[in-house]
């Protein structure tokens, strides 16, 4: 397993462009599902979980081809030949279950293995089931699998989610745009990535009004069309790359980015005492002073605080100034990186879903595991700004979330470099 070494190097300076999002690829690539017409995403990042959604979509009998290194996607379902996720895929990535709707709404049945739990948290998929069962679907849980049926077809219906969830509102709306009827999704998710799903969807004509609001409705038709969709910009690779001058000083501008991307994240770097300016080209990030305040951070659903940026901001809190509380209340998980962090000298005190960090002078290199994709990153954060090396190990949990990330740090000055163990 490869190891990734850091070595802190003082003020970074340069641009780093940041990719499509890998949680909008991993919606959009199986809304091809919905229709017998090619779908084309421009912008893809190149990751390892947009590897594993083309496996499951190929064992489906969809084709995906990769062109430009990887950035198109041209995807065409015109012949389905299986409509099984299986376990061994799905258990790899859990966005998997997001084929489940387009599926059932396309033909009327679909077997989708149930995910299984993952570092952060158990991750229940009950809601997308729920969801789905009010536009008519039969469900039977057997053998770890769901068996979903729809024998005339799926009809609208209203949704109330109980909670805010990301995944369940992407299936429910790519199932609703071939339902019967009206289908009206009430407490759904407004994250960017669901904005631009739905923004694919119009483009293969179907009828959505209100995404990116709490309201969503969708109006059925017979059929979609093909279509051709850049994928958004990748706001959780923004926000983490945005904490790189923040840690080591200096300036660095994100190509791509914009402030609406990240409202609240900014928000608590401008408490934090770092500067965030948009430029002609993205967002350009210093820090106001040589050292970083304390502030407090509560993760929610956007537009609030992401859960994807906690880790990464925690470990630039360990060297602010004072003392930090950070609530994370999306996952029940989700601190695995703080005794990481804490082997570099950072003061964590982990209560259930609260951490207080107090801040030290200097965190100190050593060696440390990845332990999930954003925990990876917030270690090398902490090792651009340690004093001495930093030995992040098992780095493939990186791979699947940050494309070339040795290549873009060392572009701005970091000291970084990847070693291939056996
Ligand atoms: C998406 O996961 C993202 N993944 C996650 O990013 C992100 O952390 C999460 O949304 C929250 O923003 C992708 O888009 C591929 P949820 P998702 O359903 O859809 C509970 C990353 O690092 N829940 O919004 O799985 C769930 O347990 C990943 O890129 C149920 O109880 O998240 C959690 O506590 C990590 N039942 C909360 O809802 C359900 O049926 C929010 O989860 C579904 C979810």
């Amino acid at each position: 397993m490869d190891s990734i070494i850091v070595t802190g190097n003082g003020p970074l300076s340069g641009q780093i462009s940041i990719a499509g999002a890998k949680n909008a690829c991993l919606t959009l690539m199986p809304a091809t599902l919905l229709s017998e017409e090619p779908l084309t995403l421009t912008n893809a990042p190149r990751l390892s979980d947009i590897a594993t959604m083309s496996e499951l979509l190929g064992s489906l009998g969809a084709e995906v081809t990769q062109l430009q290194d990887g950035k198109v996607l041209a995807m065409s379902s015109h012949d389905l030949n299986n409509h099984t996720a299986d376990y061994d895929i799905v258990r790899k990535m859990r966005a998997s279950i997001l084929v489940l709707g387009p599926m059932l709404a396309r033909d009327g049945h679909a077997i989708v293995s149930l995910p299984g739990g993952c570092a952060i948290g158990a991750r229940p998929v009950d809601l997308h089931l729920r969801a789905l069962e009010a536009l008519g679907a039969e469900l039977e849980l057997k053998d770890g699998y769901v068996h979903a049926k729809a024998p005339g077809g799926l009809k609208g219906g209203t949704i109330d989610f109980p909670l805010v969830s990301v995944g369940a509102t992407e299936n429910a709306l790519m199932a609703a745009t071939l339902a019967k009827g009206t289908t009206v999704i009430n407490n759904a998710a407004r994250e960017p990535e669901i904005v631009d799903l739905a923004e694919c969807l119009q483009k293969m004509g179907a009828q959505i009004e209100g995404e990116g609001t709490s309201t969503i409705t969708i109006q059925g038709v017979d059929r979609l069309n093909g279509a051709t969709h850049p994928v958004v910009t990748d706001r959780i690779e923004l926000g983490t790359y945005m904490l790189a001058p923040a840690f080591c000083g200096g300036e660095v501008e994100l190509l791509g980015g914009r402030m609406s991307l990240v409202g609240a994240f900014c928000e608590k770097l401008d408490e934090a005492g770092i500067d965030v300016t948009e430029t002609d080209h993205g967002l350009s990030v210093r820090r106001r002073h040589d050292h970083i305040k304390a502030i407090n951070v509560t993760t929610e659903p956007f537009p609030g605080f992401p859960t994807d940026l906690q880790a990464q901001m925690m470990a630039l809190l360990c060297a602010a100034e004072g003392v930090s509380v950070l609530e994370e209340t999306i996952f029940e998980n989700r601190f695995m990186h703080a005794p990481e962090l804490m082997r570099m000298g950072a003061q964590i005190d982990v209560q259930g879903g609260t951490a207080t960090v107090t801040g030290v002078k200097q965190l100190k290199g050593a060696p440390v595991m990845a332990t999930d994709l954003r925990a990876s990153v917030s270690l090398i954060l902490a090792g651009l700004a340690a004093e001495g090396e930093t030995k992040v190990s098992r780095v493939y949990h990186l791979d699947r979330g940050y494309e070339h990330v040795v290549r873009k740090l060392s572009g701005v000055g970091a000291n970084i470099e990847r070693i291939h163990n056996s």
